[in-house]
């Protein structure tokens, strides 16, 4: 094929993308991340979809860390951690995720991406297998793929099947099995059942690793995560999080164990050795956030009765919700030319909430996708749900 081809091919590709709904727009935001945003073309708007689950993202005390830490080390460390690019400040950070987890260590990476993409390979060989649920993100699914170990795949939040994948791995692998699911399904918002995965674990002798990014800092006791509101905190051996979401929205992922697991890492895990080491700011700020997160409930609290009162008044308005117990509540529409055109009338009504379609969610299961965020005011909610009624009886959604 010649060079000219190729770019003819690209564009091609591009106008499929367009002509079949999956073109995937980017919206312009002017203002910090808040509960309230500027949007380019449509001003002031309510922001029901971002990660910022405890309003952190534009927190002064984070800024101001982030600033300080900045003032203090400079822009950037320039360096992979093991040549000069550990600073101390780093393992303040790390120390405090492990205190806060209540794990031995925890090793960081440039986003949750990276330490889902480092953590299997190190630990898991050809004789090993990895048995996921079909609904994991796609950096664990791409981790598993750059590991040696047999894959096998559950169907999501199936315990019975966990079970047979789990029996047919220790079947046919000499080596380990590791249970690997979301502590959160982002695109459903439910909570994945620990307790009887760990049960799973026990009877099979298996390792399990949950990926908290949708859950720490805010779900479980203190905002310890999935792990610690199931009650399995010590059964649970790998936790990955994100410092992108509750934790202040900055950057940066992690990986929390014990600490052999975490030594390891730290000599062998690929995105660790050849990449830079995390900024100075976001680090300061993310140390500031997890201070906040543990000083009191009072966030979380506010999250929580945020996230109860727009699921009631919504179910009330007559939409059809899905998930539980979590600040993720996707709105399901099915038609996927319908929630597109929801999100784009919301977004004339004040309310800026994203569609999701194939091939993010199942064919036909099309939705609007809202998260609540502790910084939202009753009053927010009520414009929202007003909003979402509004629009959807001009849509023919609710009556
Ligand atoms: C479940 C899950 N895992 C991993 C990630 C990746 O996190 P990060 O943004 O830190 O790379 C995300 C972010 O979308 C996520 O939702």
């Amino acid at each position: 094929m010649s060079r000219a081809a190729f770019y003819d091919q690209i564009e091609t590709t591009l106008d499929q993308m367009r002509e079949t709904g999956l073109w995937k727009p980017e919206r312009l935001i002017t203002s910090p991340q808040g509960a309230r945003v500027q949007v380019d073309g449509a001003g002031e708007v309510l922001n029901f979809c971002a990660n910022n689950y405890l309003g952190l993202a534009d927190h002064p005390a984070l800024v101001a860390a982030g600033t300080e830490a900045m003032g203090e080390y400079g822009y950037g460390m320039a360096s992979v951690r093991f040549i000069c690019g550990t600073l101390d400040a780093h393992r303040t950070l790390e120390r405090a995720i492990a205190d806060f987890l209540h794990t031995e260590d925890s090793i960081t990476f440039a986003a949750c991406f990276d330490a889902n993409g480092a953590v299997f390979e190190p630990l898991l060989g050809a004789d090993d297998a990895i048995v996921s649920d079909s609904l994991n993100h796609a950096s664990i699914i791409d981790g598993v793929r750059l590991c040696k170990a047999r894959r096998y795949r559950y169907e999501t939040r199936n315990l019975a099947d966990l079970d047979r994948q789990v029996a047919a791995a220790r079947k046919e692998r000499p080596g380990q099995v590791l249970i690997v699911t979301d502590g959160v399904f982002s695109m459903d918002g439910f909570v994945a059942d620990l307790g009887p995965i760990c049960e799973v674990a026990d009877r099979y002798d298996a390792l399990v690793m949950v990926d908290d990014c949708h859950a720490t800092g805010f779900i479980g006791p203190g905002g310890r995560g999935t792990p610690a509101l199931h009650g399995v905190e010590d059964r649970v051996d790998i936790v990955t999080s994100t410092l992108g979401k509750a934790l202040g929205g900055g950057m940066g992922g992690f990986v929390a164990a014990r600490q052999p697991l975490i030594d390891l890492l730290r000599q062998r895990a690929r995105p660790y050795l050849f990449s830079n080491a995390l900024a100075p700011a976001l680090v300061g700020g993310a140390i500031e956030g997890l201070r906040l997160i543990a000083e009191g409930d009072d966030l979380r609290n506010r999250l929580e009765a945020n996230a109860a009162r727009f699921r009631s008044a919504m179910t009330d308005a007559g939409f059809t919700l899905t998930g539980e117990g979590h600040p993720i509540i996707p709105v399901m529409l099915g038609d996927a030319d319908l929630a597109g055109r929801f999100a784009v009338r919301l977004l004339a009504e004040g309310v800026y909430a994203t569609a999701f379609s194939f091939p993010v969610v199942p064919n036909g299961t099309a939705r609007i996708r809202t998260q609540m965020n502790a910084d939202h005011t009753d009053a927010d909610l009520d414009v929202a749900v007003a909003a979402f009624t509004k629009v959807g009886q001009e849509l023919g959604v609710v009556s």
